[in-house]
């Protein structure tokens, strides 16, 4: 028997954070790679955000703080939420923890009972069906091809919702394919739940700032108030302020949901630090206007990629309203032999034949369940990610 919990055999270890690590393995080894794996901009953390913190830390905010947050932190995201999506949360009703991640940890610990059912379109982040596992819920995948937008239709939705339904957790702008819901789209989804009380939707909106070509962002608890008493509304600052080794997610729900979910964090991580937390506060209070310049350079970027890729044989890569990563169809590259002799049967067939071969590191399709496809985060300096274009053009063009 092992000594580990039965619980952990149902899941596994991110395989993004694992690509990342074998890019930086291989790096590390010698190798020329160019690793397009990692979900984090590649810009800095604003200045005026360092500069929060060394003034917090200078202050003697060194302390522990309230489990949901400082007051300051709290505000602040309240007013973010009244300010961007109209959204009415007071202070006792926002959760801040160590990332997004954190939050939805949180969140599904504290309401699923085994056999519970957590409805995830797919393709998904890694991250939401092993959660769900975790704590005996069961993911009810939903496959939402390119054909689609990526993005699940209302019918769907209504298919897949069961008396075991507790959750519907909806993305977007999406990791992995960057499509993003509009208001339309999402109002189709929020009139489905009307009619199923009994069914929540956990909206995961940290890529709400990364968006393009005048891409309107919206999410439920705004589109449909009348949901507003079982929505998590999700978000942080780890994308759009730069912020990922900070860690420092947020939330606003219903009281029950997050006194619940402030117990769950009271038996873990108690709160995120306490730096982070002004810093967090200072993003969200302060200037803005950089995050338009970020989007302007990721803009360029996704158009670079996404020119280069289409002209990749046997790749088909949709242009995304947001985020930064493409997911792109390697369908035509199925069933074709690699110079190694390799036949590539699959996403994970190319991914790792491109590695080998290339030295290019992406993320498979059947991480985010959604094949043959391939996520590549196009978070990097430009030059790279022109080299890495031209690399994936060969390899492309390598199979007969
Ligand atoms: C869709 C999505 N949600 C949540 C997160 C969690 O981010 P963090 O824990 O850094 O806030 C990520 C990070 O990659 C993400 O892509």
């Amino acid at each position: 028997m092992s000594f580990i919990a039965s619980r952990l055999s149902a899941i596994k270890p991110s395989p993004t954070i694992a690509v990342t690590q074998k890019a930086r393995d291989l790096k590390a080894a010698g190798r020329d790679v160019i690793g397009l794996g990692a979900g984090e901009p590649d810009f800095d953390t604003p200045g005026h955000v360092i500069e929060a913190a060394a003034k917090a830390m200078a202050a003697g905010e060194t302390r522990y703080t309230p489990v949901n947050g400082t007051p300051a932190v709290r505000e602040a995201i309240a007013a973010k939420f009244k300010r961007e999506n109209g959204l009415d949360y007071t202070p006792d009703q926002i959760q801040v923890a160590c990332g997004g991640k954190q939050i939805i940890f949180n969140a599904l610990m504290a309401t699923l009972d085994p056999g519970d059912e957590v409805i995830i379109p797919a393709p998904y982040w890694v991250s939401y069906p092993d959660i769900a596992l975790l704590f005996g819920g069961k993911p009810v995948t939903v496959d939402c091809p390119a054909e689609n937008g990526f993005k699940m239709r209302p019918e769907q939705l209504e298919a897949a919702i069961t008396p075991k339904t507790k959750w519907l957790i909806l993305n977007s702008p999406s990791n992995p394919s960057g499509a993003g819901y509009t208001r339309a789209d999402i109002k189709a989804l929020t009139d489905v739940l009307l009619k199923h009380p009994h069914v929540w939707v956990m909206s995961d909106d940290i890529y709400e700032h990364v968006v393009y070509d005048d891409f309107a962002f919206a999410t439920p608890a705004q589109v449909e108030p009348g949901l507003w008493d079982r929505t998590l509304t999700m978000n942080g600052v780890s994308k759009a302020y730069c912020m990922t080794g900070w860690r420092v997610g947020y939330c606003g729900g219903p009281d029950a949901l997050i006194k619940a979910m402030t117990k769950v964090q009271s038996q873990s991580t108690t709160h995120t630090s306490s730096i982070s937390q002004a810093a967090a506060a200072a993003a969200l209070n302060g200037p803005q206007d950089f995050i338009a310049a970020n989007n302007a350079v990721f803009k360029d970027r996704r158009d670079l990629v996404v020119g280069m890729l289409n002209q990749a044989k046997g790749l088909s890569c949709p242009t995304p309203e947001g985020a930064f990563y493409v997911y792109p169809s390697c369908a035509g590259a199925i069933g074709r032999k690699a110079p190694d002799g390799k036949i590539i049967e699959s996403d994970d067939d190319f991914v790792t034949g491109l590695l080998e071969a290339e030295g290019v590191a992406a993320v498979q399709g059947s991480a985010f369940g959604l094949s043959p496809h391939f996520r590549i985060s196009y978070a990097t300096s430009t030059e790279l990610l022109e080299e890495a274009c031209r690399r994936i053009q060969r390899f492309c063009g390598s199979l007969t």
